[in-house]
């Protein structure tokens, strides 16, 4: 199975046949993953062409005329906004000033802001708010004290922070084209005196299945009919193997993985480093706008409502702040005569477009409230009506049960109570370090949660034929445990109630009996002790308990013990999450369901 894919979509061609035909193919190829612009760079007779612009791919190409670009050689792109809006300038390929070298990006630069007034102040002219255009600059910049253009590309690139795949043609050396990978994916399609490269398989598969796969921090010289690997630090030629691909062109769309739930899933880790990699630079700022609100309402729906439930824990441990949390449909009946401008409204939402979020932000800023948007759908409604922004940058999400975009709201959420924290001095600088350095380790705790998979398949199977399920959890656990239910109801249509492990004795117990399960959030905390005990109060009943906890000790209580990996309890909502995705995810598909479109759902609600 293939390694994850991420958020734009890049293609490149070189060889004999129209560019302009493989790469427009290749593009729609690519269009499942979602974009909002599209664009492509051609070379003839040391000439780039270039069109591009924000809009569907059949649009663009009978607008602008994608299929009568001259050229065999070439590189396309469908962008997926993560600096700069939606709209022509900003669409791929971007160029540095002399118009010789263009490129497409895919995935976030992390330092752009700092590499783009350096080159301004040599003099360099920028056309776009893209932090990709700052590497055309950068390269060219390179290039007047550069012997060549690889070498000019290798300096460039080692001053970049951040993750990136990068296709790159430059009018001097007519004969090949670039790519490079480091921590987004790119792959060549190894053809028949031609040759292709890709962030993503189904680009390229009608003309070959032969494959190499590039690892991070390696680039690719591809010719018609020759491909060299080397590292970028050192040069070095690096051997790669060709392998072939035997998928479908509908498996290799879900980069192998059956549904795009489960590669969504699987995506997470690289989600969260993108999610770190992307706001590092401007977290402070957002957070000394916010740090003298003391009223801070969270509004939000569904999942994004859960990650604002672990948001106020994270609030009010380390800021020491006590947010309210409200979900936006109530929001505006509740609160219209609670706001002013001294009060925060922080909504968070993937898509940055239900209605209801929307309506509750309109509010907040008439009655005078800045508004702080947590969003990953780039230039959606709500970053226009916000006050200030913070991207997930999880990537576009396809399965309708929110995944990765929970797990980077969280990875916001907690660098944004660290910096408020830091800012305000509410806890200690070694305390805030540490959270930091924890929080930069999630993307491998969820790997290794993600290392449940088969465990969780098996517990699945044994309780595909329950009809109900109960999720407990305290404290910063109880809106992990509300989100597991949320997962399970949305996707396997099960009975699921998420419950404060409190509020057991005085209600749901009475629906405790044999055999019922109970997923039990348990991390190691203030909270353990009394966690054992409402597992033993379920127990009592003859439940069947599931346990996810760091101590061994549950082994002994439960009936099933998930080991978790070790991590501050401020932290444990990103990793404990994902093995009850895992978990629906299983019972979804052993009865029939089609996670990615649960039904009478909709990934987005846009009427109230
Ligand atoms: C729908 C989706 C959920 C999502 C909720 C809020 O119900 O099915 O997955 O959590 O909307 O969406 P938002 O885009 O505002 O986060």
């Amino acid at each position: 199975m293939g390694k994850v894919v991420d958020v734009c979509g890049i293609i490149g061609y070189i060889g004999d046949r129209p560019a302009c035909e493989v790469i427009v193919k290749g593009l729609k190829r690519l269009e499942y993953r979602g974009y909002d612009s599209a664009g492509i760079v051609t070379e003839e007779g040391g000439r780039l062409y270039i069109k591009k612009g924000a809009g569907r791919i059949d649009e663009l190409a009978e607008k602008l005329g994608f299929l009568e670009m001259p050229g065999k050689r070439g590189i396309g792109h469908t962008r997926w906004a993560t600096h700069g809006v939606p709209n022509d300038s900003n669409a791929h390929p971007q160029t540095d000033c002399s118009g010789e070298i263009a490129l497409v990006h895919n995935g976030i630069i992390e330092n752009f802001a700092e590499l783009r007034g350096e080159l301004l102040g040599k003099g360099h002219t920028f056309k776009s708010d893209t932090d990709t255009e700052t590497i055309a600059h950068l390269i060219e910049e390179e290039l007047k004290s550069s012997s060549n253009f690889e070498e000019a590309l290798r300096k460039a690139l080692k001053r970049l922070k951040g993750s990136f795949a990068l296709g790159i043609i430059y009018t001097g050396e007519p004969d090949r084209l670039y790519f490079v990978r480091n921590e987004s994916p790119l792959v060549l399609g190894i053809g028949d005196g031609e040759t292709f490269a890709a962030s993503d398989i189904p680009a390229f598969l009608e003309y070959t299945n032969r494959v190499v796969f590039l690892d991070d921090g390696e680039y690719a010289v591809i010719t018609m009919d020759s491909y060299v690997v080397k590292k970028l630090d050192t040069g070095e030629v690096v051997e790669k193997s060709v392998q072939e691909i035997t998928w479908t062109l509908e498996m290799a769309e879900k980069a192998g993985y059956p549904h795009f739930m489960l590669k969504e899933i699987h995506e997470q880790p690289r989600a969260i480093k993108d999610a770190i990699h992307g706001n590092r630079e401007i977290i402070r700022g957002i957070a000394e706008e916010i740090a003298n609100y003391d009223r801070i309402i969270f509004v939000a729906m569904g999942t994004s409502y859960h990650a604002a439930l672990v948001g106020k824990y994270l609030f009010q441990r380390l800021a020491k702040k006590v947010p309210i949390v409200e979900e936006a449909s109530e929001f505006r009946y509740e609160f219209e005569d609670l706001i002013d401008d001294r009060t925060l409204v922080i909504a968070i939402t993937q898509s940055g477009e239900t209605a209801d979020t929307l309506a509750a932000m309109k509010l907040a800023k008439k009655k005078g409230a800045k508004v702080l948007a947590v969003v990953n759908v780039v230039g959606s409604m709500a970053t226009r009506i916000a006050d200030l922004t913070l991207y997930t940058h999880a990537g576009p999400e396809i399965g309708v049960a929110a995944t990765k975009t929970y797990t980077t709201q969280l990875t916001v959420l907690t660098m944004l109570a660290i910096e408020l924290a830091r800012i305000i001095g509410t806890a200690s600088e070694e305390h805030l370090r540490r959270l930091e350095e924890e929080l930069i380790r999630t993307p491998e705790l969820v790997e290794l949660a993600l290392k449940h998979d088969g465990a969780l398949r098996e517990l699945a199977e044994a309780l595909m034929d329950s009809r109900d399920f109960f999720y407990i959890g305290r404290g910063v656990g109880f809106p992990t445990a509300l989100e597991g239910a949320l997962k399970l109801k949305e996707i396997s249509y099960i009975h699921a109630e998420g419950l404060s492990a409190g509020e057991l004795k005085h209600g749901p117990l009475a629906l405790i009996e044999d055999g019922v399960p109970v997923v039990a959030i348990a991390p190691s905390g203030k909270t353990f002790e009394k966690m054992v005990s409402n597992i033993e109060e379920a127990k009592a009943r003859r439940a069947f308990v599931i346990a996810l906890g760091d101590s061994k000790k549950l082994e002994k209580v439960a009936d099933v013990f998930i080991q978790m990996p070790e991590v501050d309890e401020l932290l444990t909502p990103i990793p404990y999450v994902v093995p009850l995705q895992l978990l629906a995810y299983h019972l979804a598909v052993l009865r029939g369901n089609d996670p990615d479109k649960p039904r009478n759902l909709a990934k987005s609600v846009t009427v109230e």
